[in-house]
């Protein structure tokens, strides 16, 4: 090939790798020229076709043709990979600026209920309580009898109680009435000096707007040799304190009656009405939260314990209810009725986990 064919060839493929739209395009053109069957190594190819004096002006021409095609290359190769990068950002554009979008993790809402049995726990384990469980399905023993509270006596009037059918035996199990019998439970298979609590569920036949079927307590035991009345009282205080977050409420213990405990009182806290809302803690106003006493000396014998050496308190609370007070639900049967609209304005966050360090609703 004379030196004007190889300038031709030169501006030719100069012209070709300057139009080349893509790098795709732009690797076909360097495989048909500097490929090792490509146009330009195939010019090599023939250096030895020619007489000796001639090769060395050919192979340096041929050698400056693929310099220039190399180099033309690389940069149209830059060029278009610069324009391809640009290209995809342009095409992948974030505007940091806009907030991030929810995660259907994130939309997940803890129950009121769940929360706040959470709160009280975490007061009650703070103040040396374990948690003990009981189930749902009781035997008539636990839930009644051992509790003092014998077939025909009229305390099992006042449970609306569901029974299930009765057992080989004649005894009929139920769904739990409240959480006392977790007492018994624990008191036959452990020994004293005994300090819990066991929250749960619970079942009544009763449904307005203050009562639905199946509600949440907290039970409360502590059994040793000397616990008395007054430790009671600094617990359940500390207790309301520490749940309503406020320096100091207003309790009034009221003289009562339970079977399983002797004396017994039932517990009201101060409110005041403040608008709409109220406010706890102070004010004229008195709301019952909860049952306790010292637990009877039948209770303990019946579980074994010599009453004449043990003593203990017990109390009982209702979950449902301290969590209307504590964040203004007003209708107790909205807390069952599985509305998505309602668990997302009453719900929590799954990682606001209440913590007395952290503040418990904070
Ligand atoms: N079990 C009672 C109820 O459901 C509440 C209660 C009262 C529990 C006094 C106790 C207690 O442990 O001492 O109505």
């Amino acid at each position: 090939m004379s030196a004007p064919e190889l300038d031709t060839l030169r501006s030719e493929l100069l012209e070709a790798i300057a139009r080349a739209p893509d790098l795709a395009k732009l690797e076909d053109l360097r495989v048909g020229a500097l490929g090792k069957k490509g146009s330009v190594s195939a010019l090599m190819l023939k250096l030895s076709e020619l007489p000796p004096e001639a090769r060395k002006d050919y192979g340096q021409a041929v050698n400056a043709l693929k310099a220039s095609v190399g180099e033309a290359l690389e940069a149209k190769r830059a060029e278009l990979a610069k324009e391809a990068t640009a290209e995809k950002l342009a095409s992948e554009r974030a505007d940091v600026t806009l907030p991030v979008r929810e995660g259907p993790l994130a939309q997940g809402r803890i129950h009121p209920v769940s929360q706040v049995t959470d709160e009280i726990t975490e007061i009650f384990a703070d103040m040396g309580f374990s948690i003990a469980e009981g189930p749902d399905i009781e035997t008539d023993f636990n839930n009644f009898t051992a509790l003092n509270i014998p077939p025909e006596h009229p305390a099992r009037q006042d449970h609306d109680t569901f029974y299930f059918e009765p057992g080989p035996d004649g005894t009929r199990a139920v769904l739990r009435t409240h959480t006392s019998p977790v007492q018994v439970r624990t008191m036959l298979a452990e020994k004293p000096p005994l300090r819990i609590i066991a929250p749960g569920r619970v079942y009544r036949c009763d449904s307005d707007q203050t009562h639905t079927p199946m509600f949440h307590q907290v039970e409360g035991l502590v059994i040793d040799e000397e616990t008395h009345l007054g430790h009671l009282k600094w617990v359940l205080e500390e207790f309301c304190k520490a749940f309503f977050e406020v320096k100091q409420v207003k309790m009034r213990f009221r003289a009562s009656h339970f079977p399983f405990t002797e004396p017994s009182m039932e517990v009201d806290i101060g409110y005041a009405k403040v608008g709409d809302g109220i406010r706890i803690g102070e004010g004229e106003e008195w709301l019952e939260i909860l049952g306790c006493g010292m637990v009877h000396p039948n209770v303990l014998a019946n579980v074994g314990l010599d009453p004449a050496r043990y003593q203990g308190f017990a109390f009982g609370l209702g979950i449902d209810r301290l969590a209307m007070l504590k964040y203004g639900m007003p209708d107790l049967r909205a807390f069952f009725a599985g509305d998505l609209g309602w668990l997302k304005h009453y719900g929590f966050p799954p990682l606001a986990i209440p913590t007395l360090a952290a503040g418990l609703s904070s």
